[in-house]
């Protein structure tokens, strides 16, 4: 399992990731939307056998911000999640990252790595789910 730039040619398979990984309330990145941060190099793949299994978009800001995770469905388990993170990690001191607060997997993973809770968005979602916001050790 390698993490790595995602490149151009990518784009379907990580809408199928997208889609597969986020539901209508999750708003998940449109076609466009993701094609925008993927030119401009803000997307790490993960790849197992060249394959894309998961992917990690960062944004650049003071304190930059994890703004989507995803692994497909069938490649959970494997830690592939935790490889991303960590990548994003070693490239970036600091991270900050809001989630879900039904989310449970999502924040296990994040607690697991050390990130803290800073603080709780009421109602950040459009479906009305709170957000808690967190911050890499
Ligand atoms: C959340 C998500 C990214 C985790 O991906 P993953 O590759 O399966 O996670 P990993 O295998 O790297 O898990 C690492 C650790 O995170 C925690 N974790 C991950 N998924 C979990 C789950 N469903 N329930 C409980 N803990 C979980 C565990 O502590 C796990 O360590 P362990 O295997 O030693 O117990 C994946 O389930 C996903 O894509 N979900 C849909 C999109 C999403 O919610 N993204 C996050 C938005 S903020």
């Amino acid at each position: 399992m390698i993490c790595k730039h995602a490149r151009g040619e990518e784009l379907h398979a990580l809408l199928e990731i997208e889609n597969a990984c986020f539901g209508e309330k999750d708003s998940p990145l449109t076609k466009r939307t993701m094609g925008y941060h993927l030119r401009r190099g803000r997307i790490i793949g993960a790849y197992e056998g060249g394959e894309l299994r998961g992917y990690i978009l960062v944004f650049p800001r003071k304190i930059p911000r994890v703004y989507s995770l995803a692994v497909h469905p069938s490649a959970r388990g494997q830690g592939i999640a935790q490889m991303l993170l960590q990548h994003a990690l070693h490239v970036n001191a600091r991270l900050r990252l809001e989630v879900r607060a039904d989310n449970l997997g999502a924040i296990a993973l994040y607690e697991k790595l050390g990130f803290t809770c800073k603080g709780l968005k009421k109602a950040f979602y459009p479906d009305g789910c709170d957000a808690k916001v967190y911050v890499s050790p």
